[in-house]
């Protein structure tokens, strides 16, 4: 028995491509292992908690229950779209979740693993709480790049822990936090040194995954599991907390083992006495809860640990890093779904692209060519081309198939299966592309269309030979395009859902041939260079908000600002200038001179006596040789100055806040 888990989702914003390169090769590798004969489960669901879910939730004006509900939602249809096919997607805002996390941090404590602590916490005091997680940004401790509360995410990716974000600021108003002091509950993960250490020689997993944990290993440190927040899994030990949620999520592989287990499997054969293989797929930016603390948690709480852990290097688009916040990003469901894209295009644009290890780039041209140059040019153009010509000429081909075909069909089973095991997805497509190519030019070389002309029987071997290798591309291909396959496959009356991969090989007596289905279509220039246009335009908005982004400021910084109501007391032109009007403005308690560039909008006299709005501890300069102390405020109207003043007569050097 094998399970086969992916990194859960977390219900906190919409699906985009990177979330797929978990969850289309784990789907892709669970169907082949069905295809040999594995009895196989496969779960995944919504990871609900953590702060910023709450914090999205409150922005998005709804409980995290309902915020979560919507993704969860939003999830589950478009893995289903995208052909992701798990035996039960749960989520773990579901009471069997909570109780599951429960019973295993409970076994935790029970095996004194855990103790409380006291810790310097970030805390605002302006909006009296402290800041967990999300709630805090500031500056990473060990690489200087600004940070989220428990993870530098943009910088060298590290875990944080509580208390250790340098120059923490709170997220909600601003204010620059200050540390205070709460008892909290810790996993000692260095207890766990010489166990992980072991257990990560014996690992089956990526290079990648190993290369990394075998050097976090060596710097452990104990692990603050608790948070104080409303939203998440009560900790057990003390009801006022939560777990945090790095603690309960990996837990959802349990619980959702469990519910798909429900009459049909042993789930305590699985997780509690190592009687299955369980096998984790991950993007690399979870390596390190999936290889330190996760199997340290499932030996604290006596529980099986996973056998395998296959980590994905990450995605990038149009060659540059993964952001949402900069708009590089494709949305499955409305930049690819909704465009009427086959997924299966996208399963394998994600399989074949490159090592399941390295970055993947996305790319509309990309994409583009791979559909037709790859697709449709070599495996679709054979398939079609054999099918159509067995149909129109045979219609029922007595087979015949050349022992040379039948070991080039073996050939590529075992290159199939080799690369499986070593989880090297592109491998297993490059196997079946070959067969592809193969196919194509033994068609083109026989010439089965001349040959029927002078010798129908020898016309008849070339076609069973051809058939054969189609059958046999169907059912390789069958895990990474499955509705493809299943289209084409109908022309050979053949149901793929109950196909192995021997069959391949497998030589029927005879094949009826129907007319075939186009399996792939032809992906149109003017499509891809609108969504490129689509790309620029999201990358340009991005932009112009990171921008304005950048110049937010918090209330500590605009308090800085002395901004006052004062009246002008005189005004006039300065000489040899169009644009300047000297004043002097009374601003409470003194009076000062300001150049102001507003000759060109209003009357020196006009002004006189008028309540204006001025920053009164900018930097004194001088402008065309006159000294100005302040400046007045003004809209900028396409460059025409329309002066601030205030709606109610105010006394002049009242505050302006
Ligand atoms: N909720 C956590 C995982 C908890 S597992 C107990 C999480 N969620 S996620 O929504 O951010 O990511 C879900 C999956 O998608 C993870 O396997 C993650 O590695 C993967 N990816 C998300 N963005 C990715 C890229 N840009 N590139 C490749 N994979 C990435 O992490
Ligand atoms: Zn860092």
């Amino acid at each position: 028995m094998k399970l086969v888990t992916c990194g859960l989702p977390y219900a906190n914003g919409k699906a985009h491509i990177g979330h797929l390169r978990t969850y289309i090769p784990a789907d892709v590798y669970v169907r082949y292992l069905r295809m040999l004969g594995e009895d196989v489960i496969f779960v995944c669901g919504s990871d609900c908690h953590g702060t910023p879910i709450v914090v999205n939730a409150e922005k998005e004006g709804m409980t995290p229950k309902e915020f979560v509900e919507k993704y969860h939602e939003h999830f589950k249809n478009v893995l289903k779209a995208v052909g992701v096919d798990f035996d039960f997607y749960g989520k773990t805002a579901e009471e069997y979740h909570h109780e599951m996390t429960r019973e295993i941090v409970r076994r935790m404590i029970d095996g004194g693993y855990i103790y409380p602590a006291e810790v310097e916490l970030a805390y605002c005091t302006r909006c009296d709480r402290f800041l967990p997680d999300r709630y805090v940004e500031g500056i990473c401790p060990y690489c200087g790049a600004m940070a989220r509360g428990d993870e530098c995410d943009q910088g060298c990716g590290k875990h944080l822990e509580p208390g250790e974000i340098k120059d923490p600021r709170c997220k909600i108003c601003g204010n620059p936090a200050s540390f205070r002091k709460q008892k909290h509950y810790f996993f000692k993960l260095t207890a766990f040194k010489e166990f992980l250490t072991q257990y990560l020689e014996n690992l089956k997993a990526t290079e990648n995954a190993l290369n990394y944990a075998k050097e976090w290993v060596k710097n452990l440190r104990d692990w603050c599991i608790t948070r104080d927040l409303e939203w998440g899994v009560r900790f057990p030990g003390d009801e006022r907390f939560v777990v945090y949620v790095w603690v309960d999520a990996p837990i959802g592989y349990i619980s959702f083992t469990k519910k798909a287990c429900e009459n049909r499997c042993d789930w305590e054969a699985i997780w509690k006495r190592g009687e299955a293989e369980i096998i984790h797929f991950i993007g690399l930016d979870i390596v390190y809860h999936h290889c330190i603390f996760w199997p340290a948690m499932l030996k604290a709480a006596n529980f099986s640990l996973p056998t395998a852990i296959v980590a994905s290097g990450m995605v990038k688009v149009e060659g540059k890093t993964f952001s949402k916040s900069r708009g590089y990003v494709v949305w499955v469901e409305e930049d690819y779904l909704k465009q009427g894209f086959n997924p299966d295009y996208l399963r394998y644009y994600i399989l074949s692209y490159t090592s399941h290890q390295k970055d993947l780039n996305f790319s509309w041209r990309i994409f583009k060519d791979k559909v037709n140059n790859e697709l449709l040019a070599t495996f679709g153009n054979f398939l079609y081309r054999v099918l159509h010509f067995s149909w129109k000429n045979f219609g029922e081909v007595e087979m015949e198939v050349d022992d040379e075909v039948i070991v080039k069909i073996k050939e590529t089973r075992e290159k199939i299966i080799d690369a499986l095991n070593k989880w090297e997805f592109k491998m297993v497509c490059d196997a079946f592309m070959e067969l592809a190519a193969f196919g194509n030019s033994y068609f083109q070389s026989e010439k089965p269309w001349d040959l029927i002309k002078q010798d129908k029987n020898a016309a008849r071997k070339v076609i069973s030979n051809s058939l054969q290798l189609a059958k046999a591309l169907m059912i390789f291909a069958y895990p990474v395009m499955p509705e493809s396959m299943k289209k084409v496959a109908k022309a050979l009356e053949l149901d793929l859902t109950s196909c192995s991969l021997d069959d391949a090989a497998k030589i029927d007596e005879k094949m009826k041939v129907r007319k075939p289905d186009l399996p792939f279509e032809k992906i149109d220039e003017k499509v891809i260079e609108s969504l490129e246009r689509m790309m620029e335009n999201r990358f340009k908005e991005a932009e112009k908000k990171v921008e304005t982004k950048e110049e937010e400021i918090g209330l500590e910084d605009f308090k800085k600002l002395d901004i006052r109501v004062g009246r002008v007391l005189k005004a006039e032109k300065v000489q040899k200038s169009k644009k300047l009007l000297k004043l002097e403005v009374d601003v409470g308690n003194e009076v000062r001179q300001i150049v102001a560039g507003i000759a060109e909008n209003y009357e020196p006299e006009e002004l006189v006596g008028k309540s204006v709005v001025v920053l009164v501890n900018i930097k004194p300069t001088r402008i065309m040789g006159l000294e100005s102390r302040g400046m007045l405020l003004a809209a900028d109207v396409d460059g025409k100055a329309v002066l601030l003043m205030p709606e109610r007569d105010v006394e002049a050097g009242t505050k302006i806040k």
